[in-house]
């Protein structure tokens, strides 16, 4: 990787920009908007919103506002828990598309596998959400399709019914929280993995092996922390609302950790918070 826009393949061929903007916690309106206009201008290009963030009408003006050809970024976004099920599926994308404001997705992804309103029933809804998925996938309006906060449970039912192997699997990665048995499951299928809260959601600070290593290496604890996941071979999606910020986490280029050094921060532990376990979300 030498640039946000260097790339990783999905198993269907598509490529998506190795670094995402993420967005969950910008507040919809100017400081969504500025945000992404922000990471635009600092050569992000990959956005990662979902409806259940409230920010999509922002994040499409900021995109569509940008002059940037629009088949150079890439923009994620997910279905929100109450509209699990084949129907209900199709109708939240068309509302997610119109406040987008876009023709196509490049990625869609099932927000979560284990919805509360559906915990009784939740791999027939996670099946007849996918069939939606594949179709609409299959009809060209999604570039690709995949699931996020899926565990291999989760994954094993889903493929019983699947035609399609969903192509990414995002979930809550950083130091401290590797999730192993989902990402060796979701490296076996050839899913790529998506590291949500990639900065603990600012927990790393605190970290004093994360700051040992930005003392040595000359980089922010934040630098240090998105370079280890990007040499994991994960896709980081760092938020942030504030631009230096935003174009520090996009610095990762122009150093390496050494494999020793990636050893000790993969072997941190419980420094910055754990996932929520996705069978007990109360949403
Ligand atoms: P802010 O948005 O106010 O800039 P995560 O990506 O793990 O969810 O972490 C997001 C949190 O980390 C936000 O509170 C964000 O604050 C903060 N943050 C993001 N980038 C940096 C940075 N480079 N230095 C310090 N804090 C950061």
């Amino acid at each position: 990787m030498k640039s946000l826009k260097s790339t990783f393949t999905l198993h269907n061929g598509v490529t998506i920009p190795c670094v995402g903007f993420g967005t969950w916690q910008a507040q919809d309106g100017e400081q969504a908007e500025t945000a992404v206009r922000a990471a635009l201008e600092a050569g992000y290009r990959h956005i990662d919103t979902a409806a259940a963030y409230g920010n999509e009408e922002s994040v499409g003006r900021a995109v569509r506002a940008s002059g940037i050809d629009r088949a150079e970024i890439f923009v994620t976004s997910k279905l929100r828990n109450p509209d699990h099920g084949y129907e209900s599926t199709l109708a939240a994308f068309d509302l997610t598309m119109r406040r987008l404001g876009l023709d196509t997705l490049d990625l869609y992804l099932i927000h979560w596998p284990n919805p509360a309103q559906f915990r009784d029933n939740w791999q027939e809804a996670n099946a007849a959400t996918w069939k939606a998925f594949e179709e609409l996938y299959e009809a060209g309006r999604i570039r690709a399709i995949g699931v996020s906060n899926f565990r291999p449970h989760h994954l094993d039912a889903l493929l019983k019914t699947a035609r399609i192997v969903p192509m990414v699997n995002q979930i809550r990665l950083c130091p401290g929280d590797t999730q192993d048995e989902t990402v060796a499951y979701s490296r076996k299928h050839n899913i790529l993995l998506e590291a949500y809260s990639p900065l603990g959601t600012g927990k790393i600070f605190g970290v004093p092996l994360m700051q040992e290593m930005a003392a040595k290496y000359g980089k922010t604890v934040a630098q240090i922390s998105l370079r280890w996941s990007l040499q994991m071979g994960f896709l980081p999606l760092p938020k942030s609302t504030t631009p230096s910020r935003i174009r520090e986490n996009a610095a990762l280029f122009d150093f390496e950790l050494s494999q020793a050094d990636m050893d000790r921060i993969t072997g941190l532990e419980d420094c910055c918070g754990k996932a929520s376990d996705p069978d007990k979300i109360p949403f």
